[in-house]
């Protein structure tokens, strides 16, 4: 297979068509068989219950090309389980999971020309998505739904590529307490586009976002959970209700508990104890884990030990091993991989 003539190694997180993508409807029943399309446009009324009350929710999850050649999908079970989460929260029909995944293998082999290569630093990411596309106008859910997917080839998700990040504490809430915050709406971005913006201008990389109820504890940032090495050597992670449950926050609490033999801990992580740790990262499937040196709490500087030059060793070491087992260099724990070709 030709691959197409992309350069690889530049490519930012930005969105490129590609050949081919997917779309089922649902109307009144069940959905229909669905199929692939050449066409990179939408078209619903204008009065759409995603367009007019941000009925929709997505996901997210890469392809890769591993060391011997195949081309494999990491956890796309997760994802499925999770946009059905996304879906009842929102009032939206489920996309069967048997169906997602199909999705998925069809999405990503009709554009294999499009999978950056092993070795490019690049990957393929893979955007599930689903909206009410009906008129609507008023506040109830639509009657009629799309479910599509499209890919894209990505590069890191930070400019810059992979060097430490520097964060701040946001003044703004991207989710509320019983709110949305822990599934995978796209109302939730948009509630952070004016302080990832602001955050921008003033030279961050990233907000962290605080509970929203007491505003005293560490949850996520806007597009990727957190997770901290202790001075002592432990992995934690915030534990909350209104944080995405990240697919790639969970794996590497695995990888760290029963690959590296470090202990690991989900629990409420508190604003005053950031001057305990010695690493700090972000992680998503876009953000992989992107190390963090350095956050801002109001003027006050907490500088990781890390340092603003490279990943602490863990971080590393969490990396290493997680894109090792993405890219199939290292064994994978049952069903972790998915193999599409
Ligand atoms: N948190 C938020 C708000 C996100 O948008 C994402 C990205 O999907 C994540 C966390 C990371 O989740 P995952 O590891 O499943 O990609
Ligand atoms: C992902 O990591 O898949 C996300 O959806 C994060 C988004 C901010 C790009």
């Amino acid at each position: 297979m030709e691959k197409k003539n992309v350069n690889w190694g530049e490519l930012g997180f930005a969105y490129m068509p590609t050949d081919h993508r997917y779309g089922s409807n649902y109307k009144n029943g069940p959905w229909d068989d669905g199929a692939l399309s050449t066409d990179p446009t939408v078209a619903i009324s204008e009065s759409a219950g995603v367009l007019q009350y941000a009925q929709t929710c997505f996901e997210g999850l890469k392809a890769y090309t591993t060391e011997d050649g195949h081309i494999v999908t990491f956890r796309p079970d997760l994802n499925a389980d999770r946009l059905e989460a996304s879906a009842k929260r929102l009032q939206m029909p489920v996309f069967p999971k048997e169906r997602f995944i199909d999705a998925v293998e069809k999405v990503v082999a009709a554009n294999e020309a499009w999978v950056p290569p092993y070795g490019s630093g690049a990957t393929m990411y893979i955007r599930p998505y689903m909206f009410g596309s009906n008129a609507v106008i008023g506040v109830k859910p639509a009657t009629e739904y799309q479910f599509r997917m499209f890919v894209t080839p990505v590069g890191p998700y930070f400019k810059g590529g992979v060097r430490p990040l520097t964060l701040r504490i946001s003044d703004y809430d991207r989710a509320a307490p019983r709110g949305t915050g822990n599934i995978k709406a796209g109302l939730n971005y948009a509630m952070s586009l004016y302080a990832i913006v602001d955050a921008h201008e003033q030279g961050y990389d990233e907000n962290i976002y605080l509970d929203p109820g007491t505003r005293t504890r560490i949850e996520e940032t806007g597009g990727a959970n957190i997770l901290f090495v202790t001075k002592d050597g432990k992995v934690v992670t915030p534990k909350s209700n209104s944080i995405l449950p990240s697919i790639t926050r969970r794996s590497l609490m695995i990888v760290a508990k029963d690959y590296l033999g470090l202990e690991v801990e989900e629990r409420e992580i508190y604003l005053t104890e950031l001057g305990d740790m010695a690493e700090c990262g972000l992680c998503g499937t876009a953000a992989v884990i992107s190390p963090v040196g350095k956050i801002v709490d109001h003027g006050r500087e907490i500088c990781l030990p890390s340092g603003m030059n490279a990943m602490g060793p863990v971080t590393q070491k969490l990396y290493d091993t997680l894109t090792g087992i993405q890219m199939g260099r290292i064994e994978a724990p049952a069903g972790w991989i998915h193999r599409i070709k």
